[in-house]
């Protein structure tokens, strides 16, 4: 599903608004298309690594702060996506050009990122905030 909804909200106002702006973001990403880099596509590009930094590190900080179990894993997760952004867009970037490999892993790597990490272990960790008692 790639799609916001109110069942991923994690209460935490910062992680909500960052998660609702990778969902917002969807749309242009999934009609990237082959070709030169253009200004919009350097513009989505910024956009992913600044997300990765900054949406991660807060996640990870929230997860040290409510010593959340599966904090190793998820956190390994992050740095999948991480690494494999990296990649895609360093390739591109040097080539000067985004060719269908590229663009299909971009495409492959966000929907699996909406689809398995949002949906399911972003979710978990929600479920996690939510069952703590002090809450
Ligand atoms: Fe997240
Ligand atoms: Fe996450």
């Amino acid at each position: 599903m790639l799609w916001w909804q109110e069942s991923l909200a994690t209460g935490n106002e910062l992680i909500d608004k960052q998660h609702k702006s990778i969902f917002d973001q969807t749309e242009n990403i999934l009609s990237l298309e082959v070709g030169k880099i253009s200004k919009d596509v350097e513009g989505i590009f910024k956009f992913l690594i600044n997300y990765v930094s900054t949406h991660f590190g807060h996640e990870e900080s929230l997860m040290i702060q409510k010593s959340y179990p599966d904090f190793k894993k998820h956190r390994e997760e992050h740095t999948y996506f991480t690494n494999e952004l990296y990649n895609i867009v360093k390739r591109a970037v040097d080539a000067g050009s985004l060719d269908q490999e590229y663009t299909d892993s971009l495409k492959l790597l966000v929907i699996e990122w909406l689809a398995d990490h949002i949906h399911v272990s972003d979710r978990n960790f929600v479920n996690y905030l939510n069952e703590l008692p002090e809450k």
